[in-house]
């Protein structure tokens, strides 16, 4: 008999248009394992604040992943990420290592070094994996990828709900205009820019919540995948 197969669910789009919310929800749903490859950018973007390096420097950010010991790992139905042996939380979450992250995913050697982490948890478990490139780039053989986005608008007023509630004093003015310069960046650079694969399946989910963008999500993978059983 050989191997079951897995599985392979990419989610890309936008900042704030809920790709983690949905990949989690559904990576749930479907018994599949969730991976947040952005955590990995923001793991990097956390060096570099704690070396006193400009994200905008590539020879400095280059010379830090040598000695870097980065590593992802599955637990709890999840990716986890551990630098220098220790598990990353809400450190890598802030307004600062988030622009920051930005800045250290245009340098190809740092994308370069994070693909095949990437690729190899994705390898042995069926997933649903969150990113900017993930149906383009990380797994261009995945059965299945979609492309979330929302208005900006909304992709701000959820960001600024969330910062809020970790304490981090904002506007939303401030979020939206954040929110707008790491598009402009993460759309435009020259390596692996955040854009829909070919294959891609659009889901706008400027109106919907949580749940409503899940159920619609589902509805895609019967579609596409036919009938997975689901905890939902
Ligand atoms: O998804 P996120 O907001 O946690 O990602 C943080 C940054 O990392 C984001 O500005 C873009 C970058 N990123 C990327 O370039 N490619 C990915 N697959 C995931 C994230």
């Amino acid at each position: 008999m050989g191997a079951a197969k897995t599985l392979q669910i990419a989610i890309d789009g936008p900042s704030g248009s809920g790709k983690s919310t949905l990949a989690r929800r559904l990576a749930k749903a479907l018994g599949f394992v969730y991976i947040d490859t952005g955590s990995l950018y923001r793991a990097i973007g956390l060096a570099a604040v704690r070396a006193g390096v400009p994200p905008e420097k590539p020879e400095g950010v280059c010379a830090l992943l040598d000695g870097l010991n980065l590593e992802m790992r599955l637990e709890d139905g999840g990716s986890a990420v551990y630098l220098d042996g220790r598990k990353l939380g809400d450190e890598i979450r802030t307004t600062l290592v988030t622009q920051y992250s930005s800045q250290v995913s245009k340098i190809p050697q740092v994308r370069a070094f994070l693909l095949e982490t990437q690729r190899e948890t994705a390898r042995k478990y069926s997933v649903v994996m969150d990113g900017r490139d993930i149906g383009t780039v990380v797994l261009p053989d995945a059965q299945l990828k979609l492309f979330l986005s929302a208005s900006p608008e909304t992709r701000a007023e959820r960001r600024s709900a969330e910062l809020l509630a970790k304490g981090e004093r904002v506007t939303k003015e401030q979020v939206l205009a954040d929110l707008c310069q790491r598009d402009e960046n993460d759309q435009n650079r020259e390596i692996a820019p955040a854009k829909p694969a070919p294959d891609a399946v659009f889901l706008d989910n400027s109106g919907l919540d949580a749940e409503e963008t899940l159920q619609a999500a589902l509805a895609i993978v019967r579609e596409r995948l036919g009938d997975l059983p689901t905890s939902v």
